[in-house]
């Protein structure tokens, strides 16, 4: 089978980054938000990057406003039920990307793939809700998209062979690198990556050293190209935290167990880059390191 109309369910930060790659490389892509305003932003986020692309000359003005054209938007789910393969992008919450699946498996047709971004949920928790379980993946994207060479694809149990080398011959098509991970929570990126941020906020929780002295020694001694706190604010807090909540249900290792500093940079709205503020304030030209 070979994947020509893509839906993608959500345009947050990686929902927006998949619909602007798979624009891209040529597919006729459709959009899903809640609402409106959710759909301006969505537009208004894939019309900047696709703007940085042009300035960095990775792609001409014409190639991005024929990737523009590519995309297209509604706020009806019922809308994707056409598309030949449909990526879920929507917050990290399994009883809302389940009813998403849910759905889409009643209306669309069966050869339809059900793909999902999530970053630590079972797949197969979503594959087990629908008719067709031979027909979903993971499809994880890393953020951003359009820069972030690596796809993790995730069979189940229950992926058909046909399933995955579609998938795989489309994740290339996107010119991503993909590399192929059982259905554990974390797969294999967040299984390493997860526990190391979230020691780093252990370490601000009892004053080991600043936000900023962790972030510098992390770039400095070990050449990471942000430090695990920036990291963390550009994920997402509120989406950190999820995660991390998520894997930790998955293993009960401690390692995995939301620091409570993350749980009330979540309670107080404090979701990193995207709210402003996270353990950096984002109000001015450059970051500025909180004290928390
Ligand atoms: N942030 C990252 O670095 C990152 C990396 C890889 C994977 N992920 C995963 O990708 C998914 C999305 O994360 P994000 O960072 O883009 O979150 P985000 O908060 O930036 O965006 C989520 C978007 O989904 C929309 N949404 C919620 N319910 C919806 C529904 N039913 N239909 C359509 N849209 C809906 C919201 O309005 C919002 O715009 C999560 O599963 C997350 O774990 C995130």
């Amino acid at each position: 089978m070979k994947i020509e109309t893509v839906g993608v369910v959500g345009c947050g930060l990686m929902g927006s980054g998949i619909s602007e790659v798979a624009a891209r490389a040529g597919y006729d892509v459709l959009v899903r938000e809640v609402d409106e305003r959710a759909v301006e932003q969505g537009r208004d986020r894939i019309s900047a990057s696709l703007e940085r692309a042009v300035e960095r000359e990775k792609i001409t003005p014409e190639e991005r406003a024929r990737s523009e054209e590519r995309i297209r938007y509604t706020t009806r789910l019922e809308d994707l039920a056409d598309r030949d393969l449909v990526i879920e992008a929507i917050v990290e919450d399994l009883a809302a990307k389940n009813e998403v699946f849910s759905t889409l498996d009643r209306l669309a047709p069966g050869h339809t793939i059900l793909a999902t971004n999530t970053s630590s949920l079972p797949v197969t928790e979503l594959a087990s809700g629908v008719g067709r379980p031979d027909r979903v993946m993971g499809l994880h994207f890393f953020n951003p998209v359009p820069v972030m060479k690596l796809v993790e694809l995730v069979r189940t149990i229950e992926t058909s062979d046909e399933t995955y080398a579609t998938v795989l011959e489309f994740a290339r098509a996107l010119g991503k690198e993909p590399v192929t991970s059982p259905d554990a929570s974390g797969f294999l990126v967040n299984l390493l990556l997860v526990p190391f941020v979230l020691d780093a906020i252990r370490q601000v929780e009892r004053g080991t050293a600043t936000i900023a002295e962790i972030d510098t020694a992390m770039v400095l001694g070990l050449g990471h190209p942000m430090g695990p706190l920036t990291l963390c604010d550009f994920v997402g807090i509120d989406t950190f935290h999820r995660i991390s909540e998520i894997m930790y249900e998955e293993y009960r290792e401690v390692r995995y167990a939301p620091p409570p500093l993350l749980k009330r940079m979540v309670a107080m709205g404090r979701y990193g880059r995207k709210s402003g503020k996270g353990f950096y304030d984002y109000a001015g030209d450059e970051p500025v390191p909180l004290t928390l």
